[in-house]
This record gives structure tokens, C-alpha cells and sequence, in this order.
């Protein structure tokens, strides 16, 4: 009997080998990033703290960034919930293996949403909680890849020119899938948003406008280096009480012009700092434009998409591209004293809000907001 057990235990396949021969047949936004798995020589564990014990600055940014809350985050929890396709979810947010309680090794009647999962004998509960943590974008087999700095880390390290182009971020970001006969869909398009305008052309990457450079030692007592701020900020919505990047990481995407020309309103919309679609990813993200006399509202102009999700489908787009500029026209109702346009970006309704149950979550911003008086 014994001896049955031991044997059946031994020929029982890895289940990490049998995950990563599952997500070689799958297409690259379907995978994680990689393992995790074994650590890295020199340093005790994967822990975001514990690269901060050196990286100080870096970790501090990280920890009001985004990322660091990719798994925590009330909304992400929410959705996922619900979902059957839960482990195409972790592969963004959780990326390692090490992170993910359980692994898919296969598809039942290939749906995506029945997948085969084994439990993972290596999962790190507490990594996970880190979401997309310095480990998912820094180490592979054991090895911290990074731009290429020299010096003498207590590390291995590989130069890994992905650190200093878009490489790593589209892995990510730009993911475009639908699923025949499912009402969800995969819409991250924002890298060929950044292609197809001129920032490309420009050579200004993702890391050039959400990484923006700063002299300082990259690790504890190290010498000043030109490095990158780990901030990534994006529309300028928390998502969480307290861990934001300052407004001083990325200025908002919108340019708003306002001028009055006889009995007319001009207000200029223009897209002038985002390098891709305003808004991007996200398809429920909007930004509006309502202008109001003296206090009544008199027009909103709408910059988003329209979707409707049984089949998910587009029905329409009025983001602004990279740099456009658009014109609307308000007729200044008479007697008008004073007009107010404001600008306001949303990355979820009110009633989607309430349709997840997520309560004081902050799903809005003010962005501008310019008073004019009528002579
Ligand atoms: C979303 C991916 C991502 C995450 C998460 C991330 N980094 Fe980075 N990191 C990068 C990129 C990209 C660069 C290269 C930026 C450049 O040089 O232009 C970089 C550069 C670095 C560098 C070299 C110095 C510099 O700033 O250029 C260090 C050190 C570093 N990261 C440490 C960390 C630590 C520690 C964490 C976690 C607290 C972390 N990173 C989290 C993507 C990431
Ligand atoms: C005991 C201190 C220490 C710990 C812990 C540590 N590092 Fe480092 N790391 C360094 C030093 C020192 C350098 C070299 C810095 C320099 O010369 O400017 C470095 C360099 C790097 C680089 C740049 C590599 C390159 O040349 O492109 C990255 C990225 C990095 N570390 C990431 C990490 C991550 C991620 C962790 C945690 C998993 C981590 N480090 C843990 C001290 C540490
Ligand atoms: C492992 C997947 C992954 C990688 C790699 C990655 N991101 Fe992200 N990024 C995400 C996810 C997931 C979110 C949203 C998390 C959430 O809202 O819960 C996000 C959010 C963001 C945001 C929005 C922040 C906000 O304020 O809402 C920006 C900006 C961003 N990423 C930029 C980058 C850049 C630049 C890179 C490359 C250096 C990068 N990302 C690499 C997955 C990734
Ligand atoms: C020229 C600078 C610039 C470049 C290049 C750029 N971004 Fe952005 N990005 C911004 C600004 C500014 C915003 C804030 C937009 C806003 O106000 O909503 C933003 C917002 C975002 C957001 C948040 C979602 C949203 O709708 O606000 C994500 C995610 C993002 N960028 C990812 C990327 C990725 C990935 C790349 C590379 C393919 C990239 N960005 C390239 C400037 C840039
Ligand atoms: C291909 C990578 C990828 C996969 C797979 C993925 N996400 Fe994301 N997710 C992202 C990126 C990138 C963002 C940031 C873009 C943005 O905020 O607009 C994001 C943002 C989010 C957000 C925040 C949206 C907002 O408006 O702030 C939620 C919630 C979310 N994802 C849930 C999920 C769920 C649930 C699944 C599985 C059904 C999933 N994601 C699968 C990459 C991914």
C-alpha cells in the first residue's frame, strides 16, 4: 500500500511543467509573465519590501502606483468574483506563477471559460496581494533584467533593451481579443493607439511620459544616476485611500481652450499630453466637457466609446487621437452674466458603480475648470 502511494506520488507530473506546456499553446496576453520560482541569488525573497531595503525611493513610488494595487484593488475584486475566465485575469494582475493559487493546464472542450486548475504547491499569498510587483516586470529564471546600469548589484542582473522601449508595457497593454459566443472581450489597445500617432515617430515611449527621469542613486549608497521614477500615473483616479502618484507624475491628458466670439461659446478640446487615445484601455472611461451659465448646465460634450457587451460590440468612439484638437460651439443664452466650462474625466458611472456594489469607491476627477464673465 505504502509503496502504491509513493509510487503514484513520484510519477504525478509537475504541476508547474504541466502549466507552462498549457501556456506555450496559448497566444502571449493569455500567459504569465513568467515563474518566480526559485528566487534570485543574493537576496532572501521576491517581496517588493525586500527590494526596497536597497531601492528605497523606487519602492516608495511603487507602492502608490497603480500596479502595486492591481490585485487589491475593490473593482478588480468585484469583477473577478463573477468570473469563470478568472485565470485569464491573473496572468495581468497577479503575473508570476508564484503568485496565482491555482494553475490551468488545459480547457475543457476548449472554452476558455472551463479551464482544467491544479493547485500550486509554490503559492505565495502575501506576493500576490502585491499585484504586478517589482519581481513580475524585473525577474526571469532567476535573473533581475533591468535597463543596464552596471555598478556591482549583490544580484545577477541582464541589460535588456525592452526597459528602455514600450516592449514590456504593450505585454500588457495592448491586448486585443474577442471570445466567439462570450460577453467579455479583451480591449487594451492602447499601444496601437501610441503607434498609429506621433509620439512613436518621436521615439517618446510609455516609460518617457509615465517613467519620467530623475537623478539620484538607483539603490541605497550607490552613485547619482539618470533613472526612472516608478510611478506610472494615468487619468489622475485613486483607486485606494492614499496610494496615488503625486499630480507632478503626469499632467492630465486634456488641453481645454475657451473663448467667447459674439454670442457664441468656443470651447477647444485638444489631447495634448496623452500619447495615445484620451481616454484609453478601459473601455467605460470618459472624459466630459459640460458647459453651464450661471449655473445651468448648457452642454456636455462626451470623449469615450459606446459599447454594448451581449455580444460585445462598439458602437461608437469620440476619444481624441494623440495632439487633436476639437471645436464645439455653445449659443450664450441671452442675459447670460457668467459662463463655467469643466472639464471632469470618469473611469466608471455612477450606475456601474452601483451595479458592483462598490460603495465610496472613487470613480471620477475634476480636471479643468474655467470661469468666463459675459460682457
Ligand atoms: C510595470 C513594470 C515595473 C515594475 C512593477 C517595477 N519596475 Fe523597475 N523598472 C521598470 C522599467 C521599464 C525600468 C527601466 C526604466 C528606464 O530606465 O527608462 C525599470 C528600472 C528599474 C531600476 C533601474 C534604475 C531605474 O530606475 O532606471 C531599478 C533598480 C528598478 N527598476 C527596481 C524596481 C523595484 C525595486 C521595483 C518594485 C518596488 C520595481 N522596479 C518595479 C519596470 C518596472
Ligand atoms: C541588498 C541590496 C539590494 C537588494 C535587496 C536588491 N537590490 Fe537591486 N540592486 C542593488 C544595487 C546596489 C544595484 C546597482 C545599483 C547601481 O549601481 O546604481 C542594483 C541594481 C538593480 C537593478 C538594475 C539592473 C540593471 O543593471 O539594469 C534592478 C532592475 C534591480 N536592482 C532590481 C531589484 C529587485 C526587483 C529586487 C528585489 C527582487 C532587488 N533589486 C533587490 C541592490 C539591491
Ligand atoms: C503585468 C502586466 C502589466 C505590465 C507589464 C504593465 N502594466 Fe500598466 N497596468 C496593468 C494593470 C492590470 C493596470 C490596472 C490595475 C488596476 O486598475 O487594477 C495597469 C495600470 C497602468 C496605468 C494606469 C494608472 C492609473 O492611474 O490608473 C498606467 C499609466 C500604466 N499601467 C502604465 C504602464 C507602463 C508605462 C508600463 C511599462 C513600463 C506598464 N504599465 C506595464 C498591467 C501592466
Ligand atoms: C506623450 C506622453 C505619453 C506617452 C508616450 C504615453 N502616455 Fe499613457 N498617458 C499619458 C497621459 C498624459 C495620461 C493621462 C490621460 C488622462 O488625463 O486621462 C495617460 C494615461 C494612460 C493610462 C491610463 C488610462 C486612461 O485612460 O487615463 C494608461 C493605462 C496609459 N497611459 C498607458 C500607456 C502606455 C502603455 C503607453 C505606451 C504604449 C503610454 N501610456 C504612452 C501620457 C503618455
Ligand atoms: C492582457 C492583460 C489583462 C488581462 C488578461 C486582464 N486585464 Fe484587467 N487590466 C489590464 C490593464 C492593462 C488595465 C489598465 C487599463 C486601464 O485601467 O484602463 C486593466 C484594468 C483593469 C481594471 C480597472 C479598470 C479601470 O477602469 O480602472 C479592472 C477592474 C480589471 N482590469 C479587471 C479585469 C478582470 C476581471 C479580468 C479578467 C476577466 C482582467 N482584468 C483581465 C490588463 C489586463
Amino acid at each position: 500500500m505504502l509503496l502504491l502511494l509513493l509510487a503514484c506520488g513520484g510519477s504525478k507530473p509537475d504541476p508547474i511543467a504541466r502549466a507552462r506546456a498549457f501556456s506555450d499553446t496559448r497566444p502571449t496576453y493569455e500567459q504569465p509573465l513568467g515563474d518566480g520560482l526559485g528566487g534570485v541569488p543574493g537576496i532572501p525573497d521576491l517581496r517588493a519590501q525586500t527590494c526596497g531595503v536597497c531601492h528605497q525611493e523606487i519602492y516608495e513610488e511603487w507602492r502608490t502606483s497603480v500596479h502595486s494595487v492591481a490585485w487589491i484593488d475593490p473593482q478588480f475584486q468585484e469583477e473577478i468574483k463573477k468570473s469563470g475566465n478568472r485565470w485569464l485575469c491573473l496572468n495581468c494582475h497577479t503575473p508570476l506563477r508564484l503568485q496565482q493559487d491555482v494553475l490551468p493546464v488545459g480547457l475543457e472542450a476548449d472554452d476558455v471559460e472551463k479551464p482544467v486548475l491544479v493547485d500550486n504547491p509554490h503559492y505565495d499569498a502575501a506576493l500576490r496581494d502585491e499585484g504586478i510587483t517589482c519581481a513580475a516586470c524585473h525577474v526571469r529564471d532567476g535573473v533581475i533584467h533591468g535597463p543596464g546600469l552596471g555598478g556591482t548589484p549583490p544580484h545577477p542582473v541582464e541589460a535588456d533593451p525592452d526597459y528602455r522601449s514600450a516592449a514590456l508595457c504593450l505585454r500588457c497593454h495592448q491586448a486585443t481579443a474577442t471570445y466567439p459566443g462570450k460577453s467579455f472581450t479583451c480591449t487594451f489597445d492602447t499601444g496601437e493607439e501610441w503607434k498609429a500617432g506621433p509620439y512613436d515617430d518621436e521615439g517618446r515611449t510609455c516609460v518617457d511620459c509615465h517613467m519620467p527621469p530623475v537623478t539620484r542613486p538607483a539603490a541605497l549608497g550607490g552613485p547619482d544616476r539618470t533613472v526612472a521614477r516608478h510611478w506610472w500615473r494615468g487619468a489622475g483616479i485613486p483607486k485606494i485611500a492614499g496610494r496615488y502618484p503625486p499630480p507632478e507624475a503626469n499632467p492630465y491628458g486634456l488641453g481645454l481652450e475657451v473663448a467667447l466670439e459674439g454670442r457664441e461659446l468656443v470651447v477647444t478640446a485638444t489631447n495634448a499630453n496623452a500619447g495615445h487615445m484620451l481616454p484609453t484601455g478601459d473601455p467605460e472611461r470618459k472624459v466630459f466637457v459640460t458647459t453651464a451659465f450661471d449655473g445651468t448646465p448648457a452642454h456636455t460634450e462626451v470623449f469615450g466609446q459606446e459599447w454594448t457587451w451581449e455580444p460585445p460590440t462598439k458602437h461608437g468612439d469620440t476619444r481624441l487621437a494623440p495632439r487633436e484638437s476639437r471645436v464645439h460651439r455653445v449659443p450664450v443664452p441671452d442675459g447670460a452674466k457668467a459662463a463655467v466650462v469643466v472639464a471632469r474625466s470618469e473611469r466608471m458611472s455612477e450606475e456601474n458603480r452601483a451595479y458592483h456594489h462598490l460603495d465610496g469607491y472613487p470613480i471620477d476627477v475634476e480636471t479643468h475648470r474655467v470661469e468666463l464673465p459675459i460682457e
